[in-house]
């Protein structure tokens, strides 16, 4: 290869590694169920409407990069030098014509990307097509996610059912930062802000379990908010709904003792799950043993992992909420490190936990 040249097939094997990339990246990628958080298999209007302008976009930049990228290929080919040139070629400047016609593509190619993007705001930011949609109250919080379903007066956390068909109205909101609430399968995200309230709404039409993430930055733990939507035939939603208000089962009444007695109680509630326990400061436990996950979608909700998050529940998640006042540190018989660090685990003996573990795993 002739040193003029190397430079040449070197810029050639990039441009064509990065043209198969650009092609591969959004229709070769492996899947939903490997990619929980993408948008590019969208399942509901309002996500298909955001991915139809991915999409659009996506084509209007394949085709002006294989469009400038061709030119300037051909331009190196075409205009190189030959033979034993040696005076430089021809020098021009200005030329009205193409400057005028570059101008007007490039306005005309944004004015295509800008009226659907204004359509598809004022898609998301109207009113749900139903008159009667489920509406679920939205409180993020660092870092977890409180949902409140007023139709049912149910509090629960980090992992919400909904109905197959029925348009689910958020009405989203904050208590401490700004985060945002995002599923991405389900199209769309909305801010939680303190003191306002936002909508955010999508008809979910497809079964299944779907991962959401907070998407604002919303402090050390913000990568570990994380929360879950499933959606389920109306009957089972019903029968979930049942099993969330249903009483807690009363063989495990003997363990909330311990559960009061170790300070748990401050900041979560296992007795009641309805609106009287809004804005507790941890989330609510009544039926903690149902959910999938648990320290807001971080951990499988096993007893070894529900063990590790109340022994050590800085660990898991930094910065977590969950201390206990230093009073309760300073008992005889303590394990040292309570009285250097207030986190609950390290105030709580190791058969303590146990218990505590066997009670959670009973609120199902
Ligand atoms: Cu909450 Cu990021």
């Amino acid at each position: 290869m002739s040193e003029k040249r190397a430079p040449l097939i070197g810029f050639l094997v990039v441009f064509i590694v990065l043209g198969i990339l650009w092609i591969w990246y959004p229709f070769g990628t492996p899947g939903r169920d490997h990619i929980p958080l993408t948008t590019i298999y969208p399942l509901t209007e309002n996500a298909r409407e955001t991915q139809g302008i991915y999409a659009l976009v996506y084509w209007i930049t394949l085709a002006v990069f294989l469009g400038v990228e061709g030119l300037l290929v051909y331009a190196l080919f075409r205009f190189r030098r030959r033979g034993d040139e040696t005076a430089p070629p021809e020098q021009t400047h200005g030329h009205t014509t193409l400057e005028v016609g570059w101008t007007l593509a490039t306005v005309l190619l944004v004015l295509v990307m800008y009226v659907p993007s204004c359509q598809a705001i004022r898609f998301h930011q109207g009113k749900p097509p139903s008159a009667n949609p489920l509406i679920i109250d939205v409180t993020g919080r660092q870092w977890f996610w409180e949902f409140y379903y007023p139709e049912f007066d149910l509090t629960t956390a980090n992992e919400i059912v909904v109905p197959q068909g029925r348009t689910v109205l958020f009405n989203v909101t904050s208590t401490d930062v700004i985060h945002s609430l995002w599923f991405p399968a389900m199209g769309g995200k909305r801010d939680a802000v303190p003191g306002r309230t936002q909508p955010l709404w999508f008809t979910p039409t497809e079964l299944g379990n779907y991962h959401g993430q907070c998407t604002e930055y919303c402090g050390s733990s913000h990568a570990l908010m994380q929360m879950d939507i499933t959606v389920r035939p109306q009957a089972e939603f019903d029968a979930w709904i049942a099993g969330q208000k249903a009483p807690a089962d009363p063989a495990s009444m003997a363990g909330f003792g311990m559960f009061a007695a170790s300070g748990c109680i401050a900041c979560h509630m296992t007795m009641q799950n309805d609106k009287t326990v809004l804005h507790m400061n941890g989330p609510n436990l009544m039926k903690v043993a149902s959910r999938k996950r648990i320290a807001a979608g971080i951990l499988e909700n096993t007893p070894e992992n529900l063990k590790l998050w109340i022994h050590d529940p800085q660990h898991v998640k930094p910065d977590a909420k969950m201390n206990v006042p230093a009073m309760q540190c300073t008992g005889p018989g303590q394990p040292d490190p309570c009285c250097r660090d207030v986190q609950i685990g390290n105030c709580l003996a190791p058969e303590t936990v146990d218990q505590l573990v066997s009670y959670l795993e009973m609120l199902k």
